[in-house]
């Protein structure tokens, strides 16, 4: 294959989802959300009862790894309750599938999403929830420990803080609570501290488990060069969302409690006059391609931004790294092969130069329920068919493009693929 960029051959090939955004019938702070668009997670692509056709899937894709979320509210109905052994075992067995399909799981412990009396108790502002966690994440690692050594503790809890506290996205809506937010971040970090110890102890079958966040990492900048104000409004929000997280959960002797680093890269949000100029915080698009910028559904692209956080984090923790989230959402499936094929040649670079990548985890498997925005964005690797009650599955060419690219171990030029061409 010419052109093509050879990863070590231990590397992560993997995708992810969250149970919110797939499983269905779920309760939690979601169940009662509607968006704009009429979605909401009653159902999603009910993963819950259809999880074997998607290990199924996953095999066909040829991902050896997979990063799912355990959703809280299934397993405990109150606090320090056992955990429910029916739920469990879906669980356990969905892992005995990866497992039987050489698929190497990533569980993540909290992916944007609560029991319901956690958030009627106040959520993540309330110290209680913190050993509420602890307790929870115990009794989950006993049971797991032997079929898990990768443990996510928080997905973004940068995105999870701010959407709920200060721009008022995710339940319960509120808006600009900055102190709010620091308390949410501080009690999630140390949360983060107490349950790596926890998983720490408890082992993984005689080896030692990995246990880090995923940060999500967004550059900020303005989008005219001599705008001051948003200039002002860039390092600001870097300070909040970036400095204050990575501080709060790996500053000091905070460090210690992680073995590596998840990064969930999307790309660079500009403003202009204090407007984001991406499609996440409403811009329009049309206007956006326009004034030039390259973006998907979501964020403007940036993907030489992955090879120069990376090379930093690398510098900053000494952490092993993992991509545990990259994806675009796009109905152009060529934007998306392109996209994917300019972020994993940033990464090779990182790779080559000496930074210790270990994964890739493509958001996501399937198109599914992107939380405020209901279905409208599709980021799966399988199209899910949302008219159709059985829900199909379908193979993207995305997919096909990145099953090449899993089977080969190696990112390969679009050109290379039979299929990307097509
Ligand atoms: C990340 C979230 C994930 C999904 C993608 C598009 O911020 O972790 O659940 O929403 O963005």
């Amino acid at each position: 294959m010419a052109g093509a960029l050879k990863f070590p051959d231990n590397f992560l090939w993997g995708t992810a989802t969250s149970p919110t955004q797939v499983e269905g019938h779920v309760a939690n702070e979601w169940t009662e959300y509607v968006a704009p668009d009429g979605g909401h997670c009653r159902l999603a692509c009910n993963h819950y009862h259809r999880y074997a056709e998607d290990v199924a899937w996953m095999a066909q894709l040829g991902v050896n790894a997979y990063r799912l979320g355990i959703e809280w509210s299934r397993l405990q109905a109150a606090p320090f309750a056992p955990l429910n052994r029916q739920e469990l075992e879906r669980y356990v067995d969905l892992l005995d599938r990866l497992k039987a399909a050489g698929i190497t799981p990533m569980v993540v412990l909290h992916h944007f999403s609560n029991p319901l009396w956690i958030t009627s108790a106040g959520g993540w502002l309330n110290p209680a929830t913190v050993p509420a966690f602890v307790d929870y994440v115990t009794k989950l690692v006993t049971a797991l420990k032997e079929r898990v050594g990768l443990w996510n503790t928080f997905n973004e809890p940068d995105t999870y803080a701010s959407l709920t506290y200060l721009l008022g996205g995710f339940p319960p809506f509120r808006k600009w609570r900055l102190l709010s937010y620091r308390k949410t971040i501080q009690h999630m970090a140390e949360a983060h501290v107490r349950v790596g110890e926890v998983i720490r102890r408890a082992g993984h079958g005689g080896r030692t488990p990995e246990i880090g966040i995923a940060k999500n990492w967004t550059f900020f900048g303005p989008f005219e060069r001599h705008a001051l104000w948003d200039h002002l409004l860039a390092a600001i929000s870097h300070h909040a969302f970036n400095g204050y997280v990575l501080d709060a959960f790996l500053g000091g002797p905070r460090r210690a409690a992680s073995t590596f680093l998840g990064v969930n890269y999307y790309g660079l949000a500009r403003f202009k006059n204090f407007e984001p100029m991406v499609p996440a915080g409403g811009a329009c698009r049309k206007r956006l391609a326009r004034l030039g910028v390259v973006c998907d559904d979501m964020f403007e692209r940036h993907p030489g931004g992955l090879g120069i956080i990376l090379k930093n984090f690398h510098r900053r923790y000494g952490l092993p790294l993992y991509i545990t989230e990259h994806g675009a959402a796009s109905s152009d499936e060529d934007f998306r092969i392109r996209d994917l094929t300019e972020h994993l040649r940033e990464l090779h670079g990182a790779v080559k130069g000496g930074v210790d990548v270990r994964g890739f985890f493509y958001w996501s498997l399937l198109d599914n329920f992107e939380w405020q925005f209901g279905y409208s964005k599709k980021f799966g690797l399988l199209a899910v068919d949302f008219t159709d009650e059985k829900l199909p599955r379908k193979m993207t060419r995305v997919g096909e493009f990145y099953r090449g690219i899993c089977r080969a171990g190696a990112a390969v030029a679009p050109q290379d693929s039979s299929v990307a061409s097509r």
